[in-house]
């Protein structure tokens, strides 16, 4: 049997983590399968790729709630939907269960977590990021603005810990809203750089506390490394990263292409991809700060001769995929973490592409997750 939590039995999170490693990838493999014959693909299903089925996630958001005693605790949400107190993640950082440790202890007794349903209290979330090749961690506390936050007090209890030396960022972010997610209506930076270094491959990529990237930095190295294989640049091509992010997909292309446009709508990823480029000597690669849906209606750029897209789980609205088929690129290279939506849009890309294979990458193991990438070619009329 695999390695299993403490708290497997209630986390709502890593609902696989009994089965065997290799029978959850023969499960998966199975599950996209099943997937391509519902919807009638035949097309070639590749071997699934997978990577450390442990400490893969750079990322937690961790919640903040009150136990039977009113007393703050910090975890996930459990299969009911409550949030349980969090001693370990296995699928995080070993850190884990001190870094909350040391969070309670130096907030617990002096304010009061927040009350979704009453939307009354203080402490609501907290982000942690971790760099895994640099180990660098950014620390995110999320809480409303009904008390003023002892900055210097959290900050030297952070800070003297045993892997207080790894804190490369701290943040207060302040969130009002009612929506039961993290909002950055205000954030301040209290310690440290405003971003931590993950290096994927030969390139460093700057992380803010609001920026998107993939969750599992060892699988977007492999996934970005097979876009690149699968591209088969020559020189001098034209390509459309849609759904840029923070410019990991377009800068990985940017050695062998001509000329990189990255489109993506939230304007912090554009200022980080921005960054990002100039980190790493790249200057072919321009970013606009556009919905993908506006900027294909809009369309003025040269024809691109490939279209990488990697949308959030919602997938292409049926407006997106008429203005990108309309733009006729020969190649599209379609990477996905919801495979639900990822095959109605390669069904619907399917009248005027063949979709020449689907390969499965394991970026959430002991969860049912799976990201999904696609190659399609345009077919001759
Ligand atoms: C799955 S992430 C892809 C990030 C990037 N390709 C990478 O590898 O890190 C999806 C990105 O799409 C952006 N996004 C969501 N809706 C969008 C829209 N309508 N138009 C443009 N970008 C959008 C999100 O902000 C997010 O950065």
């Amino acid at each position: 049997m695999n390695r299993v939590c403490k708290h497997f039995s209630q986390c709502g999170g890593c609902t696989s983590q009994d089965i065997l490693y290799p029978m959850q990838l023969k499960m998966k493999e199975e599950e996209i399968k099943k997937m391509a014959d519902f919807f009638s693909l035949k097309t070639e299903i590749k071997p699934i790729n997978h990577f450390s089925p442990f400490f893969y996630r750079n990322k937690m958001e961790f919640t903040f709630s009150s136990d039977e005693e009113k007393k703050s605790i910090c975890g996930l949400h459990s299969k009911k939907g409550d949030v349980f107190d969090l001693e370990e993640c296995l699928i995080f950082s070993p850190y884990t269960g001190e870094i909350l440790r040391i969070v309670k202890d130096s907030l617990k007794d002096r304010y009061p977590a927040y009350n979704k349903f009453t939307h009354q209290g203080f402490l609501r979330h907290l982000i942690v990021r971790e760099a895994k090749s640099t180990h660098q961690l950014m620390i995110g506390l999320v809480t409303t603005s009904m008390f003023y936050l002892e900055k210097e007090k959290f900050l030297k209890l952070l800070l003297s810990s045993s892997w207080g030396g790894k804190i490369s960022s701290v943040y207060w972010v302040i969130n009002d809203s009612v929506a039961d997610a993290v909002i950055f209506q205000k954030k301040e930076l209290i310690y440290g750089e405003p971003f931590i270094v993950e290096n994927i491959g030969d390139f460093s990529f700057h992380i803010f506390i609001d920026t998107f990237f993939q969750t599992n930095s060892l699988g977007a190295e492999v996934l970005y490394k097979k876009i690149e294989e699968y591209a088969q640049l020559e020189g001098g091509e034209k390509i459309l990263d849609l759904y840029c992010g923070i410019g990991g997909i377009g800068i990985f292309l940017s050695k062998k292409a001509g000329s990189i446009w990255g489109v993506e709508v939230e304007k912090n990823s554009i200022d980080c991809a921005l960054l990002n480029a100039q980190a790493n000597n790249i200057s072919n690669i321009s970013f606009i700060c556009s919905e993908v849906r506006k900027f294909l209606i809009n369309f003025k750029l040269p024809q691109p001769d490939l279209v990488v897209v990697n949308p959030p789980r919602c997938g292409l609205s049926k407006k997106i995929k008429k203005h990108l088929v309309k733009l006729r690129p020969p190649y599209i290279l379609y990477s996905s973490c919801n495979p639900s939506t990822f095959f109605v849009d390669l069904k619907d890309l399917g009248e005027f592409y063949n979709i020449e294979f689907i390969e499965p990458f394991d970026f959430f193991p002991h969860t049912p997750y799976v990201e999904c990438l696609g190659k399609l070619t345009l077919r001759k009329k």
